[in-house]
């Protein structure tokens, strides 16, 4: 009986902390094909460092070590950043000590760019930014402290239990039941947006916090259909769309070779 328990805790216990593998690979692999030909040796050759293989892969090993790693432990609130209900605008006192996702991407951005540090350790650096660019524009890793980001907002759908994080992380784009290769072509195929040079990381947890504010976000009585997942998968690929051109576009910038 003991360990049924456990095995029920640990499910409850569990957060859902970025998007899904889905999410996170494509927004890797589609930056990976956006960037300039000495950047991607650069990219490349960090990876090796970091013991990876590809840049979309690479953009698994955040959530991997912090669940499988307690050295990293620290890292986990690294992952969102909380708005107070109703108020999207980003100041210093909405990422305090910098132990937010916002500050994290201005760290790890401005490291990996820097030649001072030991490779190893820019290494390290690049394999968080590959992440957290990614989990910024998942609406919920801006969302409110009081239910975790939607973690402890239970949700029925088709008879299972969900949590509205998961719904965003994962089920939204896993209900399509596409491999993650295919919705990458999905995602590579949509127009670039305007905003899409907008290259800073306060601006991106603004969009996602007015994303969790429309007033259909939350759905009635805890309950969505597959219309949910339809009206909003949408909106999911466009913030896919943005963090790949913009992911991209920040490895270009940070990496660029200096006697251009
Ligand atoms: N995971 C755990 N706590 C969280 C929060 N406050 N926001 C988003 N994701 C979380
Ligand atoms: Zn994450
Ligand atoms: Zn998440």
């Amino acid at each position: 009986m003991r360990w049924k328990l456990c095995l029920v805790l640990l499910v409850v216990a569990t957060d859902a902390l970025a998007w899904g593998r889905t999410g996170h690979r494509i927004t890797g692999e589609l930056a990976a094909r956006q960037l300039e030909p000495a950047v991607r040796a650069e990219v490349d050759r960090l990876l090796a460092v970091g013991a990876q293989t590809s840049l979309a892969e690479a953009t698994i090993w955040a959530d991997a070590v912090r669940e499988t790693n307690p050295a990293y432990r620290w890292s986990t609130p690294l992952h969102w950043v909380n708005f107070p209900q109703g108020q999207c605008s980003y100041d210093v006192a909405t990422c305090p000590d910098g132990n937010c996702v916002v500050a994290a991407i201005e760290r790890y951005s401005a490291a990996i760019g820097d030649r001072q540090l030991a490779d190893a350790e820019r290494a390290i650096a690049l394999k968080f930014l590959i992440h957290f660019v990614g989990d910024v524009h998942q609406p919920l890793h801006a969302g409110y402290a009081a239910d975790r980001g939607g973690n402890d907002f239970q949700i029925n759908y088709l008879r299972a239990g969900w949590n509205l994080h998961s719904v965003w992380d994962t089920l939204i784009l896993e209900s399509l039941e596409l491999h993650w290769t295919a919705y990458s072509d999905r995602i590579a195929a949509l127009p670039r947006a305007a905003e899409a040079s907008e290259l800073n990381p306060r601006r991106w947890a603004e969009e996602s916090c007015e994303i969790v504010q429309r007033a259909d976000f939350y759905p009635p009585r805890n309950k969505i259909t597959a219309r949910y997942l339809d009206a909003m998968r949408p909106i999911a690929d466009a913030r896919l769309k943005l963090a790949t051109d913009r992911l991209a576009a920040v490895l270009n910038r940070e990496l660029a070779s200096r006697q251009k």
